[in-house]
């Protein structure tokens, strides 16, 4: 398999997947030396690690040629004060590059679409390669919920892993965490905390990557966005059919049509093999929609027209 940028996400998303021993890796970015430098120590760390795959680096995208699956996380990152969609125009450039690169040597691989704005790179990536939209996805949903199940836990004094919840919408600031499917061990949030706490902690979630942002200064969080492909990933090279949020092209399903938004998807060998189907209630359809016209305005930003 391919990861495409060999910054802070997809270097730490090669890390996973070769300390894992899941696949052998190529890690492609434009800057010279780069990811030849990171896969050497990754290599001379394999046998630390006691696996038997593989790493290489390279700056040249013949060297991907055959992959199964290609994970996109090239581009910009976020800058103190920039929003995911300022990068909309500098990322659009790099995605369009790299997807006619998958397209010509990795013709029937399953991309998954990391780089911001997410949904629409996604839609960008699908319209650019050709693919099928089984075949291209956008990585969102997962580290949107992984930080809401984190800051659940962390109110209720329990382990993260007992912690389950869902986020739909675009990965951006008006994505929609959803209380009604997020449970305690099957216990639903809105029985254990009082909803103005529910609140904030979505709240705190809208803002995790911003939070991280202002932390860090020089860029944008990725090690858990890294983990987060890493569990997409795994879950389509061992066809594991995982029910996880990711942005998926829609036509039709949840009143949408020829778009990237994130949804609940059955994730296998075939890619995005099933889009799930919930009945938004109330105000998570009010939320639902208004994410989805601010992925569509951006999508008509860049001219692109239909999933
Ligand atoms: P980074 O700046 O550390 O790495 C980006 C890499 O892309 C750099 O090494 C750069 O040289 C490379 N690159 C630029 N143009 C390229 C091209 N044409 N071909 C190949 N490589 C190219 O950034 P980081 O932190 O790794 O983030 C990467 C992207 O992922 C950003 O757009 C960021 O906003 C996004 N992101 C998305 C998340 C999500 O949940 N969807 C979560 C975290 C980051
Ligand atoms: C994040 O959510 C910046 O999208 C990135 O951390």
């Amino acid at each position: 398999m391919t990861v495409i940028g060999a910054g802070n996400v997809g270097a730490t998303l090669a890390q996973l997947i070769v300390q894992s021993g899941l696949s052998d890796v190529v890690l492609y970015d434009i800057v010279e030396g780069m990811p030849q430098g990171k896969a050497l120590d990754m290599m001379e760390a394999a046998p630390l690690w006691d696996v038997s795959v593989g790493v290489r680096g390279t700056n040249d995208l013949k060297d991907t040629a055959g992959s199964g699956i290609v994970v996109i996380t090239a581009g910009a990152a976020r800058k103190p004060g920039m929003s995911r969609d300022d990068l909309l125009n500098i990322n659009a450039g790099v995605v369009r590059t790299v997807s006619e690169g998958i397209a010509e040597h990795s013709p029937d691989s399953i991309v998954i679409v990391v780089t911001n704005p997410m949904d629409v790179m996604a839609q960008l990536c699908r319209v650019t390669t050709g693919f099928q939209a089984q075949r291209v996805m956008g990585m969102g949903g997962v580290l949107d919920a992984a930080r809401f199940r984190t800051f659940v836990a962390e109110e209720l004094g329990v382990s993260p892993q007992d912690v389950d919840a869902l986020v739909l919408g675009g990965h951006g600031d008006q994505m929609v965490p959803m209380p009604r499917y997020t449970t305690v061990r099957g216990v639903p949030v809105t029985d254990l905390l009082p909803a103005g706490k529910i609140e904030s902690l979505i709240e705190r979630t809208r803002n995790g990557g911003a939070e991280i942002v202002s932390l860090l200064k020089t860029g944008s969080a990725y090690y858990a966005p890294a983990a987060s492909a890493f569990q997409m990933v795994r879950a389509v090279l061992l066809d594991e059919k995982r029910l996880l949020p990711a942005a998926a092209g829609l036509s039709g399903e949840y009143g949408v049509d020829g778009l990237y938004v994130g949804v609940p998807v059955v994730l296998g060998s075939g890619g995005v093999e099933r889009i799930i189907e919930l009945e938004l209630q109330g105000d998570e359809r009010k939320f639902f929609e208004a994410s989805v016209q601010a992925v569509r305005g951006l999508t008509e930003k860049i001219g692109l027209d239909g999933a």
